[in-house]
């Protein structure tokens, strides 16, 4: 019996990953660098039994209509989802599989890493340095406090309660959630549930660490922004659409909050004439929330195994839906 035919959409994809799949499955590998293009992978998929899709592009009925009928197993190796068409993956019947729970700890890092950057001025104290502009003084240079603070959290999901966790011992004193409903593992971690508004006013950090979604989208805008204190720090570690992103530079321009940590924007990669890059009072990393060995890992084995139960009729570890 011939072997079930599966797309590996980027040739970047851990051994781990491919050694996995090999063993049970004909690889069809898009071997262009650095980055296939959409029409590359839409070439290279007609006739495949499932897609393992790592790719910015949407994965749509584009690519639906070019696989064909037979392809009904997919799997993500994101967590996030915001560029799969999931209306049509699930109109043609496709079982999809993601990867969460397992970057939880490298993106929370990230969102850390962010918190601190941005509380302690980090871009303002180097180019104090290169322009020979630091000076002594009590007042110079001062940060904002973790210890003591008020962190809101917009989207307790996994990664939301790892960076709860991860800040308790920083001190915080008050960990807000905003969301569709109060839930038992905000309970656990004493977290309080209230309003996006609310959790707006009172924090000092505002973390968003929730999907990109039509509900979500661009729901940091300007209105949102100036709900926050002026002392306020805000942080991305989700995705940039959630953020419309003129209004951040507005903000961070007057001074109308205090900092922002971004390690996703509007677009990725971000145009080397983007004004973010000119705000002294922002930090940005490009989209490396998951971003290391062991996680990249154990995402492509998590995504490699759910298309190996999905080709073989058993549930997915992790499905999208
Ligand atoms: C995800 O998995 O959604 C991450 O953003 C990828 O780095």
């Amino acid at each position: 019996m011939s072997k079930p035919k599966v797309l590996i959409t980027n040739p970047e994809v851990p051994e781990i990953a491919l050694n996995l799949l090999r063993e049970k499955c004909e690889l069809i590998i898009n071997e262009e660098q650095p980055y296939p293009s959409k029409a590359e992978i839409v070439a290279k998929c007609k006739g495949v039994d499932a897609i393992f899709w790592v790719s910015k592009y949407s994965f749509d009925e584009e690519i639906l209509q070019a696989a064909g009928a037979q392809m009904q197993v997919a799997s993500t190796m994101s967590a996030g989802l915001d560029n799969v068409d999931l209306v049509a993956l699930k109109r043609h019947g496709v079982k999809l599989g993601h990867t969460p729970v397992v970057l939880n700890e490298a993106v929370s890092d990230v969102a850390i890493l962010l918190i601190l950057a941005t509380s302690r001025r980090i871009i303002e104290g180097r180019l104090a340095i290169e322009n020979n502009s630091w000076r002594y003084g009590p007042q110079w240079q001062l940060g904002r406090d973790i210890s003591g603070s008020t962190v809101g959290i917009v989207g307790l999901g996994n990664i939301g309660q790892t960076i709860v966790k991860k800040l308790k011992p920083f001190g915080v004193s008050t960990f807000l959630y905003s969301g569709h409903k109060e839930s038992n593992a905000g309970k656990e971690l004493g977290c309080e549930f209230v309003t996006f508004d609310e959790l707006l006013v009172k924090s000092d950090f505002v973390v968003c660490s929730c999907p990109l979604t039509d509900e979500t989208r661009g729901m940091f805008n300007e209105a949102a922004f100036n709900k926050m204190k002026s002392t306020g720090i805000f942080i991305n570690i989700a995705r940039g659409g959630i953020v419309v992103q003129e209004d951040l530079v507005k903000v961070l321009e007057n001074k109308r909050i205090f900092g922002a940590g971004l390690d996703v924007m509007t677009p990725e990669p971000l145009p080397r004439d983007d004004p973010l890059l000119k705000l002294s009072n922002c930090v940005l990393l490009p989209h490396i929330g998951s971003a290391t060995v062991n996680t990249r890992n154990s995402m492509a084995e998590l995504a490699a195994q759910n298309i190996l139960m999905g080709l073989g009729g058993q549930k997915m570890f992790t499905p999208a839906y």
